[in-house]
């Protein structure tokens, strides 16, 4: 049976930016949203964890998703200062991010732990956004897509599923620099992720939800959205502004 084609994703990712005030943009990206009628893809925001509480009363009714940064395996316990998926999913998150770059380099996180946060956000029935992505010095040495392989494997476990997990490539040297592949290198990459999902999961792997990440603007969504196996974008700076989120997914409209 042929999978069908994933809607797309179009995730923005927050980090340590932003506060109540911010609900502004919120309601600016739903007005937006609103005037464009029917949308050919999902809208996901994914504040600091102050935030999501009130973002998700703020969007009800809404085309935008709320979603975390990050969780922690385990369903409680004594992790001083750490959320547990099912607390995001308490207070109606949708998606958790897991992995990012920064938190595999700021925190240690290696491909195992982020497979057991990946399966906390399954248990509490989040839709998990698993990021990888090689650095400039690997990228250099020729080995990004072991680099990216390797990930893969560590990250995923055999209960993932296109329905509770999407994949995020995140070259780290594209993060928060202006600076981009080409699209034929993103081609690249995303045929390599998805011959391996598909080796992996079978004909599910062809519905998985791939999005690139890093650096995306409204000025390149266009050329990268349209780039085959690219089911959307991870977007970080270029989120914070509902102008400039709403130009990235007008990329879809
Ligand atoms: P950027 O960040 O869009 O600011 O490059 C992307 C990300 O880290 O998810």
């Amino acid at each position: 049976m042929a999978a069908k084609k994933p809607k797309p994703l179009v995730a923005g990712n927050w980090k340590m930016n932003g506060g109540k005030a911010s609900a502004r943009e919120l309601k600016s990206l739903d007005t937006k949203l609103k005037k464009a009628g029917r949308l050919p893809c999902e809208v996901l925001i994914c504040p600091p964890a102050t935030l999501i509480e009130g973002f998700v009363a703020k969007t009800r009714g809404t085309k935008i998703a709320i979603g975390a940064q990050d969780c922690h395996s385990r369903e409680n316990g004594a992790h001083t200062g750490d959320i547990a998926a099912e607390m995001l999913k308490d207070v109606g998150a949708k998606y958790v991010i897991v992995g990012h770059s920064e938190r595999r380099a700021d925190h240690d996180e290696d491909s195992k732990l982020v497979r057991t946060k990946a399966e906390a956000a399954h248990r509490a029935g989040l839709t998990a956004i698993v990021c990888v992505g090689e650095t400039e010095a690997e990228r250099d040495q020729g080995s990004t897509l072991k680099v990216i392989s390797a990930q893969l494997k560590g990250s995923l476990g055999d209960t993932f599923t296109a329905k509770n997990t999407v994949i995020a490539y995140e070259p780290v040297w594209a993060i928060g620099t202006g600076r981009t592949p080409t699209p034929q290198d993103v081609a690249k990459v995303h045929a390599a992720i998805r011959k391996r999902l598909i080796t992996r999961f079978g004909d599910e792997g062809a519905s998985f939800r791939i999005l690139y990440g890093g650096s995306v603007k409204p000025s390149n969504a266009v050329e990268l959205m349209g780039v085959e196996n690219v089911n959307g974008a991870l977007v970080g700076g270029a989120s914070l502004k509902a102008e400039d989120f709403f130009g990235i997914i007008s990329a879809y409209l």
